[in-house]
């Protein structure tokens, strides 16, 4: 398994200065910026699109920004993401009409490809698309807010993907989103986890250095 990656999620930063929010959180050590799209259709919640991705960007971000579409149709904001600067782009496989069409597209445009999965959406659907990713994205609550908590039954997930990514002999990262602590994410990273989204259990802290460092340290144990 590859080193693991920290990824906070946005969605829980303050938003009247989510520049200075952004930069805090990498200089705090954080690896990848986790950036949710809601689109009050796919999932009941509204959120931030291309623009705040591009504008991230034009604020000096040069860490990889991972965006993850929670939006029906998918194919339009593929391509105004990737111009927008994104890195990795993730959908979910039901919201797509034709989902290897969807993942070439996310290749064509220059950006990394995910398919995540809800806690009921099964695996199968990474059936036939398995060398076309670059991650896949285990959620651990119902897509929508932040601040929930991890629904367990994500760790027997989290094995049954590790073990389709074992046999399948591509290098895919398995990232989970929804609900992770300090206190759970070793059995997290037991389970199978190489990337670890966290919003709410970083953002709502004063100390963001202090958060990850604990949770590098659990994950180094
Ligand atoms: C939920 C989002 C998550 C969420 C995670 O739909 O995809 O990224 O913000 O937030 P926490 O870590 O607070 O559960
Ligand atoms: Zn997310």
């Amino acid at each position: 398994m590859k080193p693991y990656l920290i990824a906070p999620s946005i969605l829980s930063a303050n938003f009247t200065k989510l520049g200075e929010e952004v930069d805090n959180v990498l200089a705090a050590g954080a690896d990848v910026v986790h950036f949710d799209v809601m689109d009050n259709h796919y999932v009941p919640n509204l959120t931030i699109g291309p623009l705040v991705c591009k504008a991230l960007r034009k604020h000096g971000v040069t860490a990889d920004i991972d965006v993850h579409l929670m939006v029906q149709p998918v194919d339009d904001m593929i391509k105004q993401f990737a111009d927008a600067g994104a890195s990795y782009i993730s959908f979910h496989p039901e919201a797509s009409q034709h989902v290897d069409r969807s993942l070439q597209l996310i290749i064509d445009s220059g950006c990394k490809p995910g398919l995540v999965f809800n806690p009921a959406t099964p695996l199968q659907y990474l059936d036939h698309v398995m060398h076309k990713l670059h991650h896949i994205l285990l959620m651990s609550v119902n897509p929508g807010f932040g601040g929930q908590s991890f629904i367990p039954q994500s760790l027997e997930k989290l094995k049954q993907a590790r073990a389709l990514i074992e046999q399948s002999g591509f290098d895919i990262r398995l990232e989970i989103d929804g609900g992770v602590k300090v206190d759970n994410i070793r059995a997290i990273a037991e389970a199978g986890a190489d990337m670890f989204v966290a919003g709410s259990a970083i953002f709502d802290q004063a100390d963001y250095q202090a958060v990850i460092r604990q949770m590098r340290s659990e994950l180094a144990l």
